[in-house]
């Protein structure tokens, strides 16, 4: 199953000059959809984990079916003000500005392996920042899936010598 042939390619979205792919064509089809996260289950069976982390809001399409499938935990990293308990929070560059995620301070304890999960590899900034936030809390970032890589965007020299799997490349 070439999984691209169900991802959407929406012009000048967010912006002029930008192809944005759309995953919700691919969601939209429950086979393919659930053919997808079993393929992101496959490619992390050589990690040993505790924990699965995603990202708001695509991220949690991801690893919260990983999550369900694994039964491993499920842990959301949120954007600021979402979460009621205390948090850690990291600060991380835009293109223009920066933003923030926060994470809850006990969801994950030193020494725990964890996997990150999301759609998409894009810059690697949000990655990259999430991988810091891991290792702030003492734990140990073990591999990341995402379902497609924008590779032209070279995020693997942001992010480093991590086990970086991901399902599409463009
Ligand atoms: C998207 C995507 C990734 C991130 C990838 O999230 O879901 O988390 O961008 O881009 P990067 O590699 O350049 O950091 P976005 O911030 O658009 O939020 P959303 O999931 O709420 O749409």
């Amino acid at each position: 199953m070439d999984l691209k042939n169900y991802i959407r390619e929406v012009q000048d979205f967010p912006k002029e000059g930008i192809g944005f792919k759309d995953i919700t064509t691919l969601l939209n089809n429950g086979e393919v959809f659930k053919k997808t996260i079993d393929m992101c289950v496959e490619n992390v069976s050589e990690f040993d984990f505790d924990v699965i982390v995603g990202p708001e809001a695509r991220g949690f399409i991801v690893a919260a079916p990983m999550s369900y499938a694994l039964s491993k935990s499920f842990v959301p990293i949120r954007k600021p003000g979402k979460l009621p308990s205390e948090t850690v929070s990291i600060e991380y560059e835009l293109e223009y500005g920066v933003d923030k995620l926060e994470i809850h301070k006990d969801a994950i304890k030193k020494g725990q392996k964890v996997l990150i999960a999301d759609d998409l590899l894009a810059t690697g900034g949000t990655v990259n920042a999430i991988v810091k936030l891991i290792e702030s809390m003492g734990a140990e970032v073990v591999g990341m899936v995402f379902i497609m890589e924008l590779s032209f965007l070279n995020a693997r020299d942001l992010i480093g010598d991590y086990n970086i799997k991901s399902l599409i490349k463009y």
